[in-house]
């Protein structure tokens, strides 16, 4: 199995002698499923050339923060924002210290500081280096702000010296990353999603639609693949970049996101459905658009597939998870819809100008049969992570029935 299926590294190379092991710990992420982009500092090009590196990636490598044509493809904050983990080996002395202090004075410790993933160093130094009080203070603020040192190796040295400072070795590098990123509660799992709202056309220019931004199905979707999953992403029109390692298929209309649903549901475990999809489409899409020649326009609407509904009643069917947008009695129109519906779980939020549809914060009540837990007014991006939580505890508990 491929740990880091679809995992993006963003693989950071400092000016040292072990910078020709980094071609190594490069091959053996990509062999494990990872896409792995290559950032070097300008002095590492005296160590190792860019062009093996890409050879072994299939990336071009980026070293510089200004460079033209590069920014106007894919520029330093997406570039920032595209990476699931940012690993820099060798990190020599030099880049802890430029590391601890904030600068951002080339590409890499540029992107390490507009970055919000887990930064990972794995440091190769001489010994006196590694044990100067400068460097261990720059390491222990490092630390202290969450960053994850791997090594270093104790032993023999490229200057003849013998003591901590080496470079672990990449299969060791590679697999201490693969177990972070991999050892997620879903790893091996496939997860079909649905997010954002769906588009009923009326004619060319106009559809029926509702207000769902997808903030909240994107979370669910990045905290999915946080925890090892294979998300498939299916969403309505959005304007929110993919998640890493999510993979995304873009649909307008109710029907179409049945489709894609339908589509990519053979091997599906889980099945979260939580866009808002319009229960009602316009009878006839007019092929020209409609002019205003009346006082008034009457529509004639009929009722869309009930897409969880269709998926929830397959004789092999993944465990469902709905969602229910209320105004008013939340729990029990809720719960309503969990049984009307036959799904393992729903989440009801509380639709209202603060919170639920289109804001940046949400709270949930979540059902299931025999329980229920209510997640506390947050960030979606972190309510999202304790409801993936639960759907997995929930997950784990139907298994373990199923298996004994
Ligand atoms: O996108 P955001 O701005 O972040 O807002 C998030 C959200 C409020 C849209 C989300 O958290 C949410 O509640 N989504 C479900 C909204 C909804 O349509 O609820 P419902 O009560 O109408 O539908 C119940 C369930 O059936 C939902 O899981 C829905 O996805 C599903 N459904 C509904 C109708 C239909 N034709 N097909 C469906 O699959």
């Amino acid at each position: 199995m491929q740990r880091l299926n679809g995992r993006r590294v963003l693989l950071g190379i400092t000016a040292g002698i072990a910078a020709y092991k980094a071609v190594e710990v490069a091959r053996l992420l990509v062999k494990d499923g990872a896409e792995v982009q290559v950032v070097m500092t300008p002095a590492a090009a005296s160590f190792i050339g860019p062009l093996t590196l890409q050879a072994v990636t299939g990336r071009p490598v980026r070293d510089t923060l200004f460079d033209p044509q590069h920014e106007a493809a894919m520029g330093h904050i997406e570039l920032a924002r595209w990476a699931d983990v940012i690993l820099v080996a060798p990190a020599t002395a030099d880049f802890l210290a430029r590391l601890a202090v904030g600068m951002a004075d080339d590409l890499l410790s540029t992107l390490c500081l507009a970055s919000t993933v887990r930064l990972l160093l794995a440091p190769s130094m001489n010994q006196a280096m590694w044990r100067n009080a400068a460097t261990r203070s720059n390491v222990e603020q490092l630390v202290s702000r969450g960053t994850t040192l791997l090594g270093p190796d104790d032993g023999e040295q490229a200057c003849g010296d013998t003591g901590p400072g080496r470079m672990l070795e990449p299969p060791v590098i590679a697999s201490a990353l693969c177990d972070l990123l991999g050892a997620g509660r879903l790893t091996g799992r496939r997860v079909v999603l649905t997010a954002g709202p769906t588009r009923e056309a009326l004619d060319p220019v106009r559809f029926l639609g509702n207000r769902s931004s997808g903030k909240m199905g994107f979370a669910l979707a990045q905290a999915l693949a946080a925890q090892g999953a294979e998300v498939v992403l299916i969403s309505g029109p959005v304007a929110l970049p993919t998640p890493g390692a999510v993979r995304r298929i873009d649909v307008e209309s109710a029907e179409q996101m049945r489709d894609a649903v339908f589509t990519s549901l053979p091997d599906t475990a889980i099945f979260i459905s939580c866009a808002a999809v319009a229960d009602f489409r316009p009878c006839e899409t007019r092929a020209k658009k409609i002019k205003k020649t009346q006082e008034n326009l009457t529509l004639e609407l009929v009722r869309n597939p009930d897409i969880l509904g269709e998926v929830s009643a397959l004789p092999r069917r993944p465990f469902c998870v709905g969602f229910a947008a209320e105004t008013e009695d939340v729990a029990a129109y809720a719960e309503q819809k969990r049984r009307a519906k036959g799904l393992e779980m729903i989440a009801a939020n509380q639709v209202s100008a603060s919170s639920g549809i289109e804001t940046d914060d949400n709270a949930l009540l979540v059902i299931w049969d025999g329980g229920r837990q209510a997640l506390s007014r947050q960030p979606k991006t972190r309510l999202a992570a304790q409801l993936v939580d639960l759907i997995a505890d929930r997950f784990d508990a139907q298994t373990a029935t199923k298996d004994s």
